[in-house]
């Protein structure tokens, strides 16, 4: 990616467009934007997948070369789905989405225009998005305020304050797919400001790779290491799910739940592909808590 757009985000837009195809009795969630931030072969294969056969073929073509991947990113969607929108009903009236790509949640879910949303982002991947909306939609949602910022930067807070993130309130912060893309010291100071910007009570969404991927020799890693690699987002970091508890305890943070995709998707049988899905990739949420 380096000084370009996010790629990871486009092939998790091409997931998400291909989830959504799928009767609504059956899916796991519609996005109805995710085909906006497709070009190309990635564009052709969302096209495709509209009807029955052709999503049998794009399926079996994306699983075949990204094992797992697509139901592991379909059944993550859904679990974040549920947790922003039970985040919101329990009184959350911020929302930060940290490394937020194509995320559309803030016009699928935070419509609301009471609920503040917060979308933090590298600048390239912040245009292109804020620029397909724009076409698509003929105008960016008012609630919705972008900030351009790298997480691997010192000082996370400020631009997002600056942008009118409101201190000790009740918020939900959302950090999909963007952890295993940091260093140490990044993962660190975000953890940090959430703890200290927001409410007690506030949620932390979020999703993580096991560190034991990360300590599995090159050739003994899945094919997913490998292709991020090849698009300039390699993992870096990762975190070890039986010490979550301690790690986020040790932050402000507690533990709600923390689950990987291949145990949430077993309940989906009707997901193609689920059996492939990693035990390596783990969503959870957690609380911050008041004794911080
Ligand atoms: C796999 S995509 C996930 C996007 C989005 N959260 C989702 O689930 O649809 C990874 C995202 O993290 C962002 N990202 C990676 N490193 C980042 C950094 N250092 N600072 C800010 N964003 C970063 C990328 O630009 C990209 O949008």
């Amino acid at each position: 990616m380096p000084g370009g757009t996010s790629k990871t985000a486009e092939y998790v837009a091409l997931f998400r467009a291909i989830e959504s195809s799928r009767p609504e009795e059956e899916r796991l969630f519609s996005d109805p934007y995710a085909d906006c931030f497709l070009d190309g072969k990635l564009k052709l294969g969302a096209r495709l997948a509209r009807n029955r056969i052709g999503r049998r073929l794009v399926c079996s073509y994306v699983d075949r070369n990204w094992p797992g991947s697509r139901p592991s990113v379909s059944v993550r969607t859904r679990l974040i789905d549920d947790a922003v929108r039970s985040a919101i009903a329990d009184g959350a009236i911020q929302m930060a989405i940290l490394g937020a790509g194509y995320d559309t949640r803030a016009h699928r879910l935070g419509a609301d225009p009471a609920l503040k949303v917060f979308e933090l982002d590298q600048p390239p991947t912040q245009e292109r998005k804020k620029a397909r909306l724009l076409a698509q939609t003929g105008s960016l949602q008012e609630n919705v305020t972008y900030v351009p910022f790298d997480l691997l930067d010192e000082g996370v807070g400020k631009p997002l304050e600056m942008a009118g993130f409101k201190r000790g309130t009740p918020s939900v912060c959302v950090w999909e797919g963007v952890l295993s893309y940091l260093t140490p010291e990044a993962v660190d100071q975000t953890i940090e400001w959430v703890t200290s910007a927001c409410a007690s009570g506030s949620r932390l969404v979020f999703t993580y790779i096991d560190v034991a991927l990360l300590e599995r020799g090159g050739s003994s890693q899945p094919p997913w290491s490998a292709q991020v690699a090849r698009v300039g987002e390699p993992f870096r970091f990762g975190l070890d799910p039986d010490t979550l508890d301690d790690f986020l305890g040790t932050r402000g943070l507690r533990k709600c739940w923390d689950v990987s995709t291949a145990e949430a998707i077993r309940d989906e049988p009707l997901i193609t592909g689920r059996s492939d899905a990693p035990d390596f990739y783990r969503v959870a949420e957690a609380e911050v808590t008041a004794d911080r």
